[in-house]
């Protein structure tokens, strides 16, 4: 065992090799999952079951759509990730986390911030204007500040954490790229949002609210969630490390982002946003390739060590008795139940996002008209992408965070499996076939926008099964 000495706080601080690591902050676990539940979830129920049912929408709909949006972000996506890379990042770049005291002001501030704006900004619509909505006013501006202080503390720690990194460390080359835009996204999306409260009249729909969206899908959470699995995949699902050298696809997907993002502003010559927006859905697509999901979906978990590891390598692992003690394809003996699932299905959305938007982008170029709109590709990457997979590496990570041997239930892995591809496919489908392509037949579509209706239902339930899940594993 070593020490390794630091400049915090003043003082040279000593730290013990094996103790110096921040414990995992399970707080911020909870959090996530009681906004989405309570905030996120709920609010698009809300709004979906009225569309789904043909009932009245809420009023002062435009507020619901913008406040389930954010929540969803930063207090679903946003915190889970802020949570998971508190724990993961220093023991990647292999340097305790600076300023550990601050991670907890940094739930507070965004928790605080997030549930004082939303109280505030559904009080001030149903208010005669007067001193009351001007203090309201005030408090939205000042909340949506305290969760900018957070947003901001957590970069702060970040990259001083990757700038103590050690000298000789080659471990973080590739995935720089991913996380340099994670960071400048974070910040740019953060610092958008907070500006139009100050900028705009607050009780109207924020006009950036599309562009700041955009920021934080192609610069925060692909960036992130892909290097995140590059690096973490090979751990849990048996494929072989990533081989290809991403760093170079990194930035030719920053690029196109920064000028399909560009495009918000300025009309591109030659439709170059459109270019942009193509070339990102190649890289995705390169990329997920290259992961080697696919294959390893689709073939034996024999034929795909031969593939990709070579007889020589099965053969050791049948004569260690390896391949027989472990569940077959991988490293587990099945204490995490079936969590791989949501990752394929997760993956399996993210490619149908990315041929979607290629699609989309040349409808744009050409006279092809392809009737797909925005919301549903968006929600496909959200809701089929993104929710899907932070499902599957909450079940399968966090009990090893947690110093825990396995999870306390494996049926309700399988329960969430089918409840989130359930809640995505009634959330996109509807939106996204149009009614002439269902052979016009107006009771499909009418059941279509039923399951539409439920979607949000289907996703609060998979949340709380995982809550309940989460909770009992880490007690146990
Ligand atoms: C089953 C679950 C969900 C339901 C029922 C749902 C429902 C909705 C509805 C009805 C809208 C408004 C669409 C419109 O303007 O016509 C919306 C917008 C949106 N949703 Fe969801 N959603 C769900 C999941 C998610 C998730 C998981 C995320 C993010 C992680 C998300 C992020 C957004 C965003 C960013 C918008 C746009 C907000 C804006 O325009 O300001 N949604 N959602």
């Amino acid at each position: 065992m070593g020490f390794l000495i630091l400049w915090e706080k003043n003082q040279f601080l000593f730290y013990s090799i094996m103790s110096y690591h921040q414990s995992f902050q399970k707080s911020y676990i909870y959090t996530a999952l009681w906004l989405a539940i309570l905030g996120g979830f709920s609010l698009g129920a809300h709004i979906a079951m009225p569309m789904g049912f043909g009932w009245n929408l809420p009023p002062f709909y435009q507020i619901w759509v913008q406040t389930h949006g954010h929540m969803q972000l930063i207090g679903w996506t946003g915190l889970f990730i802020i949570g998971v890379s508190l724990y993961f990042m220093p023991r990647f770049v292999k340097v305790p986390l600076p300023y550990q005291r601050l991670t907890k002001w940094i739930l507070v501030f965004i928790t605080t911030g997030l549930i004082l704006k939303t109280g505030a900004l559904f009080t001030i619509p149903y208010l005669e204007a007067g001193a009351t909505t001007s203090f309201l006013t005030y408090l939205v501006r000042f909340s949506a500040a305290l969760e900018w202080v957070g947003v901001v503390l957590y970069l702060f720690i970040l990259v001083i954490l990757f700038k103590r990194k050690p000298r000789n460390y080659k471990g973080l080359k590739s995935v720089q790229p991913f996380f340099a835009m994670m960071i400048t996204g974070l910040f740019v999306y953060s610092s958008l949002h907070l500006l139009q409260y100050f900028i705009f009249d607050v009780a109207i729909r924020m006009p950036w609210s599309s562009l700041t969206i955009d920021v934080f899908i192609k610069l925060v959470l692909f960036p992130v969630v892909f290097a995140f699995s590059v690096r973490t995949f090979p751990l849990f699902i048996q494929i072989p490390p990533f081989r290809l050298s991403f760093f170079w696809f990194g930035i030719v997907y920053g690029i196109c982002s920064v000028i399909y993002l560009a495009g918000a502003f300025y009309d591109m010559p030659l439709h170059l946003d459109v270019a942009a927006k193509i070339l990102i859905s190649f890289v995705i697509l390169i990329l997920t390739y290259h992961l080697r999901l696919i294959p390893k979906m689709f073939l034996s978990p024999r034929h795909f060590m031969i593939r990709y590891y070579g007889e020589k390598y099965l053969k050791n692992r049948i004569d260690s008795g390896a391949f027989t003690r472990a569940r077959p394809g991988y490293y587990d003996i099945g204490q995490y139940g079936r969590f791989e699932l949501l990752i394929y299905s997760a993956y399996i959305w993210l490619l149908i996002y990315a041929v979607i938007e290629i699609l989309r982008s040349v409808s744009q170029l050409t006279p092809l008209s392809l009737p797909f709109g925005h919301d549903p590709v968006r929600h496909i990457f959200l809701l089929g992408f993104i929710t899907l997979l932070i499902f599957g590496m909450a079940q399968r990570m966090l009990p090893g965070f947690m110093k825990k041997k396995g999870l306390w239930s494996r049926r309700i892995v399988l329960w969430t499996f089918l409840l989130c591809n359930l809640a995505a496919l009634g959330r996109v489908l509807p939106m996204l076939l149009p009614q002439r392509w269902l052979g016009g037949v107006p009771e499909i579509h009418q059941w279509l926008m039923y399951w539409f209706g439920m979607s949000g239902l289907f996703a609060i339930i998979a949340l709380i099964l995982l809550l309940v899940n989460l909770w009992r594993t880490f007690r146990g």
